[in-house]
């Protein structure tokens, strides 16, 4: 049965690679047989990921690129599948954070929220379905949405509803691309302790809030969502599509 799990053969892109959530998703589909593709802005961190995965004995090519570009999309998908040969599967982690009230926030940082976490989101997804259905092979789409899927915490305005975004994007492309063989779901994380949760992390009332809040009673370890990326990508959820996945330490369940 191990094998409904096994990634060998597949080319998995994943963007947000550079650090945090994304790499350790990256080189967790890695240690499930997958070679990847990594994509975030800094080129040297992307190496860096990219020499990790080549040790485990996978392919690894990097693409330094800012997805807020998101007219560049289509091209940059392009040289991606020159390079690869076409990618099996998407995993969409890159994401940003504008901490400010409602009544502060700039349509500056409004607009550079939206556009990295949903309409870049969108654009790779559209370029990965008409390639797959142009070339007539399946494929799967993973999002990385948030407990702002579902719910709103003061300052993050522009981030919760980019993240509501997520959640019925994930749904309307999975209605829509399953006839064609794609499969679109999304891992909704609870509190993670990576760069974007540092200045939650040092906030002790927060720091406390988070522990408080989550009946696990601790932050999130990345590595603790390899599993639901591993499951979403790959048969092993063959009959699951347009599924919001909360890996959260049970805080959606708890009043
Ligand atoms: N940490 C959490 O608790 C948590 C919870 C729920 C959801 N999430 C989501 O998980 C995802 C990853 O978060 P994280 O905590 O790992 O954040 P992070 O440590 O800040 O990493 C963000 C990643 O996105 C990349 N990125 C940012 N802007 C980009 C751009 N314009 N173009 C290309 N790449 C860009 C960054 O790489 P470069 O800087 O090199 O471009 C980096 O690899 C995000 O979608 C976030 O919303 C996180």
């Amino acid at each position: 049965m191990r094998e409904i799990f096994d990634l060998t053969g597949k080319v998995a892109l994943v963007t947000g690679a550079s650090r945090g959530l994304g790499r350790t998703l990256a080189e967790g589909l890695a240690d499930f047989g997958a070679d990847v593709v990594l994509v975030a802005r800094s080129g040297e961190a992307l190496e860096r990921v990219a020499e990790q995965i080549r040790q485990k004995g996978r392919q690894a090519w990097v693409f330094p690129f800012d997805l807020s570009r998101v007219d560049e999309i289509p091209g940059l998908y392009e040289r991606v599948v020159e390079a690869t040969g076409g990618v099996d599967v998407l995993l969409n982690v890159a994401g940003i954070q504008r901490r400010a009230l409602a009544k502060d926030i700039s349509l500056e940082d409004w607009r550079a929220v939206l556009e990295v976490n949903l309409t870049a989101v969108f654009a790779l997804s559209q370029a990965f379905a008409r390639e797959r259905i142009s070339s007539g092979r399946p494929g799967n789409i993973v999002n990385i949405g948030s407990l702002m899927c579902e719910g709103h915490r003061p300052t993050t305005v522009a981030y919760t509803v980019s993240k509501g975004g997520i959640r019925q994007l994930t749904r309307a492309l999975a209605v829509e691309w399953a006839q064609h063989g794609i499969r679109v779901n999304a891992i909704a994380p609870g509190y993670f302790a990576t760069e974007m949760t540092k200045p939650l992390q040092e906030n002790p009332e927060l720091d406390a809030w988070v522990k408080r809040r989550a009946p696990l009673g601790r932050w999130g370890r990345p590595e603790e969502l390899v599993g639901a990326a591993v499951f979403l990508a790959s048969e092993a959820s063959s009959y699951v599509t347009g599924h919001i996945l909360f890996v959260d330490g049970g805080w959606l369940a708890n009043l």
